[in-house]
């Protein structure tokens, strides 16, 4: 008979773990460049709950190293030279310091090793509100390097929380599962409506952190959003697939320093709700582009208000570039959806089979008393 190990999962208590404050970055051993000290592995198991420096731990975590090799891959870590595993049931948290009341996004990198559909539960504790934990399919359907990196926000009940990254899968095969790196955190700011544009972070400016490394890809918003717990604040990601949020450091960008690409054709919806007033005219205005990454051929962009549409087609080159669209409409309502997406599918010319799609930036809604004044 096979002989089957168990491990015993030690519950570490919670003592003495000072919280540590952090600002808009890495949290403090981030990326875990610190590991544990070698008496502390078993090949690539971490042996105790406390190895990590500002980390703990619960289940089967591993301890990678870059360039290490699973089977006949080479594990590759997007920051620095180390990164953990978190196998089935495992579990790894760490205790900050932050301002009660204000919304922070988390950012954290993925990548994952076996077949099997991996999933991470990301959550803080305490939390007020019941059901508020992010679960992350994780696929490699984004990015080109097999890494992507995910946004997830939440609302601090407390100067002093916890965040967790949980592995909730429980597959027979305890080495499977995601592979983390460089998490982040940032705080986000609610942009108001004004009057020179009733939609809120119309331009997409306040958003997840990306982190300001070359190989970054921008940052995977994952769906079912609601806008007051969106780290895209003011927007809610409606659909069944991600959106992206770029930075213009690593894409080209039509305006400022951000914009979202939407990277799964009709899957993948972006909105907001505005308050009108009924009889009221506007303009919608906004800029459809692309993201100078190799993302080529025919797009089509939706944009709705209300029960209003216009099609805005562009022409892509994959190289960058941008114009102008706009959509006139009287409000029917005292609440009118303003929604966006891509009519089609779109696939880098990159051979890596990585989606994605238009860039979508400065988008504007003006409360405007005669249309033909425009
Ligand atoms: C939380 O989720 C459970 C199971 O999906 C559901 O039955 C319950 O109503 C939810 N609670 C809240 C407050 O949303
Ligand atoms: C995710 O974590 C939260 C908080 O610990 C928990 O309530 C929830 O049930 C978890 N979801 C899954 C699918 O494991």
């Amino acid at each position: 008979m096979k002989k089957v190990a168990v491990f015993v999962l030690l519950l570490v208590s919670t003592t003495s773990q000072i919280a540590s404050s952090v600002k808009d970055g890495l949290l403090p051993n981030g990326n875990f460049e610190q590991g544990p000290k070698a008496s502390e592995l078993k090949g690539t198991k971490v042996m105790s709950g406390k190895s990590i420096p500002n980390w703990e731990i619960c289940g089967y975590v591993e301890y990678i190293k870059s360039g290490q090799k699973q089977d006949d891959m080479l594990l590759i870590v997007p920051q620095g030279a180390f990164a953990v595993r978190l196998g089935n049931g495992a579990l790894i948290k760490q205790k900050i310091r932050v301002i009660k009341d204000m919304f922070y996004s988390l950012t954290f990198s993925a990548s994952r090793t076996c077949a099997q559909e991996e999933r991470l539960n990301v959550s803080v504790s305490p939390n007020n509100e019941q059901n508020d934990s992010g679960l992350f399919p994780i696929q490699t359907m984004y990015s080109s390097n097999g890494w992507d990196s995910y946004a997830w926000a939440f609302q601090a009940d407390a100067h002093v929380i916890e965040i967790s990254i949980h592995n909730p899968s429980v597959e027979e095969d305890a080495v499977c599962g995601p592979i983390i790196d460089s998490i982040a955190l940032k705080t986000l700011y609610h942009p108001k409506r004004t009057r020179a544009n009733l939609l809120k972070n119309g331009n997409f400016e306040e958003g997840p952190y990306i982190f300001p490394i070359p190989t970054s890809d921008g940052v995977i918003i994952p769906p079912e959003i609601e806008d007051d717990h969106s780290p895209l604040p003011g927007w809610i990601i409606e659909s069944l697939k991600a959106i992206k949020h770029i930075d213009s450091e690593h894409f080209s960008v039509p305006q400022g320093k951000r914009a979202i690409e939407l990277i799964a054709g009709k899957e993948s919806a972006v909105a907001q709700i505005v308050k009108t007033s009924i009889g009221r005219n506007h303009v919608l205005s906004f800029v459809v582009g692309d993201a100078n990454n190799g993302c080529e051929g025919p797009m089509m962009v939706e944009a709705f208000a209300g029960k209003n549409m216009v099609m805005v087609s562009y022409n892509s080159n994959g190289k960058g570039g941008f114009k102008a669209a706009r959509l006139a409409f009287r409000a029917e309502s005292t609440r009118t959806r303003i929604t966006f997406y891509s009519t089609i599918y779109t696939i880098k010319s990159d051979n890596s089979g990585s989606l994605c799609g238009p860039v979508l930036d400065d988008v504007k809604l003006l409360s405007v008393r005669k249309l033909h004044h425009l």
